[in-house]
C-alpha cells in the first residue's frame, strides 16, 4: 500500500531533497510550508525532477487550524518534521522566536498527530545538541549539553519526544542528529538558497566562486587542527535525504524510539573545503584569515556506526561530489530560486 507522508518544511533545503527521494521510493507526500525561508518555485523544481507535483498546504506548524487542513483531507501515515528556524546567531538574539517555532510548533504538531491517531514521527535534530563534550568524535551516547538557543530548542523537542514515547510506546519516533549538510541534487535544480549573507561555509564559498561575494573570511587559523582551521563532518544532502527514507523504513517495521547521528565519520577543514571547491569549480576562492567566530568548536565529527547498524545506512558521497553538486546548483541559480 502506498504510504502518505506529511513533510513539514517540505520546500526547504533538506526537506526538498527528501521529498524527491520519497517520491522516487514510492511514497505519496503532502508538503506543509510557510515559505518563511523557501520559495514556491521549489514545488515546480520537484515536479521537473520527479514528474510528480506533490500535494501542498501553506501554513504555520503552530496553527492547529492550518494543520487540520492536512489531517482532515489526507490519511497521513507518517510525519517528517523539518519545519523550524536554524540560524545559531539569530537564536541568540531572538530566543522566544526559536522556542516558539521549534518547540511550540513541534508540540502543536504532535498533539494534532495524537488527535488523528498518527504515531510515526521523524524529527530533524542536530549535532548542536551535543555542545562541546571535550572530545571530537561524537556518538549517540555523547552527553547532551547545547551551548546556544538553537541547539537548546532541538534538545527540548528531543526530550518531549522521549517523554511521549515513554508514556505511549506505540509511537514510533526517529531522532536524526544531522552534522553539516551541504551539496545539492545532481540536476542542479534544487539546492540551498540562504536568505541574505550566508552564515554557513559552503554556501558562502559557492557565492565567492560565482562572483557574488569578494572573499571568504576564514574564522581562525590557530585551532589545534591539521592546518589550524575548523574541521567539520560535511554530509551530502543526497545522503542525508536517503537517511530519512531508511529511518521511515525502520520505524515502519516496529514501534520504537531511534536516535542516530547522520554524518560521514570524516572531517574536512575550512582550507581543505576551499581547495576542493576550487578544483570542482575551476575558480579561485579568495579568502582572508579573520578572528575566530564565537561559539565555534575546533573540530567534531560523528562516529557513524550506529546509523549503519540500526538503519543499514551509510554515506556514499565525498567532499568532491559535495563541491561539484553545490557548484552546479550555484551556477544554474546564481541568485537562488526566482520569486
Ligand atoms: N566558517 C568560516 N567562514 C564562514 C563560515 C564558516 O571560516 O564564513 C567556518 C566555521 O568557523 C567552522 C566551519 O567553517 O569552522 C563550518 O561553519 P558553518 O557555519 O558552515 O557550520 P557550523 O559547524 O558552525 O554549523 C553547523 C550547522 C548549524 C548547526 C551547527 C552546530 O550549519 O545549523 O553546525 O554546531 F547549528
Amino acid at each position: 500500500m502506498q504510504k502518505t507522508v506529511l513533510v513539514t518544511g517540505g520546500t526547504g533545503y533538506i526537506g526538498s531533497h527528501t521529498v524527491v527521494k520519497l517520491i522516487e521510493a514510492g511514497y505519496k507526500n503532502v508538503l506543509f510550508e510557510d515559505f518563511s525561508n523557501s520559495k514556491p518555485k521549489v514545488l515546480e523544481r520537484i515536479e521537473q525532477i520527479t514528474g510528480v507535483r506533490p500535494a501542498f498546504v501553506q501554513g504555520d506548524v503552530r496553527s492547529l487550524e492550518d494543520l487540520k487542513k492536512v489531517f482532515d483531507n489526507w490519511k497521513i501515515d507518517s510525519v517528517i518534521h523539518f519545519a523550524g528556524k536554524k540560524a545559531v546567531g539569530e537564536s541568540e538574539r531572538e530566543p522566544l522566536l526559536y522556542f516558539s517555532v521549534n518547540v511550540e510548533g513541534s508540540i502543536v504538531l504532535l498533539n494534532t498527530m495524537k488527535d488523528y491517531g498518527v504515531k510515526e514521527f521523524v524529527f530533524s535534530s542536530s549535532a548542536t545538541v551535543y555542545g562541546d563534550p571535550g572530545y571530537d568524535e561524537f556518538d549517540e551516547s555523547t552527553p547532551l549539553a547545547p551551548i546556544n538557543n538553537y541547539g537548546l530548542s532541538k534538545w527540548m523537542v528531543e526530550e518531549i519526544l522521549r517523554a511521549t514515547y515513554k508514556a505511549d510506546p506505540t509511537w514510533s519516533i526517529a531522532l536524526l542528529r544531522y552534522f553539516n549538510p551541504v551539496g545539492a541534487h545532481p540536476s542542479g535544480l534544487i539546492g540551498e538558497d540562504p536568505n541574505g549573507i550566508p552564515n554557513n561555509l559552503m554556501p558562502f564559498i559557492a557565492q565567492v566562486a560565482v562572483g557574488k561575494r569578494e572573499k571568504l573570511m576564514v574564522f581562525g587559523n590557530d585551532y589545534p587542527t591539521r592546518d589550524g582551521t575548523g574541521c567539520r563532518d560535511y554530509i551530502h544532502v543526497q545522503d542525508l535525504a536517503e537517511g530519512h527514507i531508511k529511518a521511515l523504513e525502520a520505524l515502519n517495521s516496529k514501534p520504537q524510539l531511534l536516535t542516530v547521528n547522520l554524518g560521514t565519520g570524516n572531517n574536512t577543514s575550512v582550507l581543505e573545503l576551499v581547495k576542493a571547491f576550487e578544483k570542482a569549480s575551476g575558480r579561485k576562492i579568495n579568502y582572508e584569515i579573520a578572528p575566530r567566530r564565537a561559539g565555534d568548536k575546533a573540530a567534531y565529527w560523528t562516529n557513524p556506526s550506529l546509523a549503519l547498524k540500526l538503519l543499514g545506512w551509510k554515506t556514499k558521497f565525498g567532499i568532491d561530489e559535495m563541491c561539484a553538486d553545490t557548484w552546479k546548483w550555484q551556477q544554474l541559480n546564481p541568485n537562488g530560486y526566482p520569486d
